[in-house]
């Protein structure tokens, strides 16, 4: 067909459906960070590497990459993964590229766990995130750099984790486990038509970056497996993440901004985080904010969410010594089914890097707003537990229906906002007023 007959006959189709005329169009990320076509496709194979599944094709990847940086194309490089199991060890990302997996490929991270490189703690966690010093460094790694794409046709990128966890649960571990992908002081990247399995530790990891979309993708790892957090947006800004299912051992999304003194001295922030159309299940959170958020965390905006088989629907989490703010949040248009708790904001969640925390840098949390929940099977509607001289300020929870609660009530200290509509009947630190104008259901 030409470009001409294609369009007309999408205009025709899209004025033939009655709920869906072009004024109406769902909000999505695209014009953050466009899909770029390549100029140049270069295959994996072209660098030696052999997709059976045993051969080891990390010298492979390193010359691919080493190539693709060095003799720069303008419009940049394609890197094809045939269909086929490519085992390999780390490697970088470059700029200008895209990494393209086919139907059928399967990037195997490969489980040399003793040899696995090591690099320095993040700045803003002063350590590694479970283990002090140094830690190992992520799968696949893009550290300052920009225009980049990994997409493809639902290809795989498998991280193997379980020798990983299997350490971990005998603590034999030396260093802070890896994560699947990492993105570290890069912008204007695209992660697309993906599938992340089996992290080592959090599986998607962006952080000190901007621009970031990630969309249709699939996280999978096992419920019991430790600290496999979905997607962490961590110190960045401009993130979008949206149409995508994450059912994993830990937080399915959770936005950070680092740990107590040093996420403090390195100043920040996560902002303007969108996550829309996200399906998932975890033993942990659902929607998680925090607990790492000492550079703050400001402008994030959640809809259209479905839950099932969670600990926790929505999670917004912090302590003293954490310092940071997290302000100008807005959870909308979530279902839940099979929940221990519903809404759990709380101030108290333990765990600092080291001794030399400041407690009297306390963490402020205003403007939350959390509407139109939908909850069956959940066992406790939650807790708003705020701290002492510091008490959370503006939450609003509007429309809020949670069944299946029993004489389970609400939990509240420390906390000032309002509710409506919500049941089962909110505490009564949240005033239910119509007055309340940062709380209301028509915004
Ligand atoms: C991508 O792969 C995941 C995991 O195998 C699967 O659940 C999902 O349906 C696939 N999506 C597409 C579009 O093929
Ligand atoms: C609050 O955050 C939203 C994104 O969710 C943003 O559009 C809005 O501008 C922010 N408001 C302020 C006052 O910064």
């Amino acid at each position: 067909m030409q470009l001409l007959q294609i369009l007309a006959f999408l205009a025709a189709l899209l004025s033939s459906l009655p709920h869906c005329r072009a004024a109406e169009a769902v909000a999505t990320c695209a014009g953050i960070v466009p899909m770029r076509w390549r100029r140049e496709v270069v295959s994996i194979t072209e660098f030696g590497a052999v997709g059976d599944g045993k051969t080891l094709n990390t010298w492979s990847f390193h010359k691919a990459i080493y190539r693709i940086q060095h003799l720069r194309k303008r419009g940049g490089t394609l890197l094809y993964i045939p269909p086929g199991v490519w085992l390999t060890g780390s490697f970088d990302l470059t700029s200008h590229m895209t990494l393209y997996l086919a139907r059928g490929a399967v990037i195997k991270a490969a489980q040399d766990i003793w040899n696995w490189p090591l690099v320095d703690p993040l700045p803003s966690y002063g350590r590694g995130r479970e283990l002090p010093g140094s830690r190992y460094r992520s799968f696949i790694l893009g550290n300052g750099i920009r225009d980049v794409i990994i997409t493809g046709e639902n290809g795989t990128i498998d991280g193997q984790g379980d020798v990983w966890w299997n350490e971990w649960r005998q603590r034999t571990l030396l260093h802070t486990r890896p994560n699947l992908l990492e993105l570290m002081n890069s912008r204007d990247v695209l992660v697309s038509n993906v599938v992340f399995l089996n992290s080592p530790f959090w599986n998607v990891h962006p952080v000190y970056c901007s621009n970031v979309v990630i969309k249709h993708v699939t996280v999978l790892a096992p419920s019991d497996s430790p600290n496999t957090d979905g997607i962490d947006p961590d110190s960045s800004s401009n993130v979008c993440i949206e149409d995508s299912f994450v059912a994993t051992g830990d937080d399915l999304v959770a936005v950070k901004s680092g740990w107590d003194e040093y996420g403090i001295a390195y100043g920040r922030p996560s902002s303007g985080i969108t996550v829309r159309r996200l399906t998932g299940s975890s033993p942990f959170s659902g929607i998680a904010i925090g607990s790492e958020t000492s550079g703050g965390v400001e402008n994030v905006l959640v809809e259209n969410i479905n839950l099932y088989d969670v600990g926790i629907g929505i999670h917004i989490k912090t302590n003293v010594g954490r310092g940071g703010y997290i302000r100008n949040i807005t959870i909308s248009d979530v279902n839940m089914n099979n929940v221990r708790k519903a809404i759990r904001i709380a101030g108290d969640v333990g765990d600092h890097p080291d001794e030399n925390f400041d407690p009297n840098a306390v963490p402020t949390v205003d403007g939350v707003t959390i509407k139109n929940v939908w909850g069956e099977e959940v066992e406790q509607p939650g807790s708003i537990e705020g701290i002492k001289n510091s008490p959370f300020t503006r939450v609003c929870l509007s429309n809020v229906k949670l069944w299946g609660v029993g004489a389970s009530p609400w939990k509240c200290t420390d906390v000032t906002g309002a509710a409506l509509g919500v049941n089962p009947g909110p505490c009564p630190q949240l005033t239910s007023s119509f007055a309340m104008s940062y709380c209301s259901n028509d915004f």
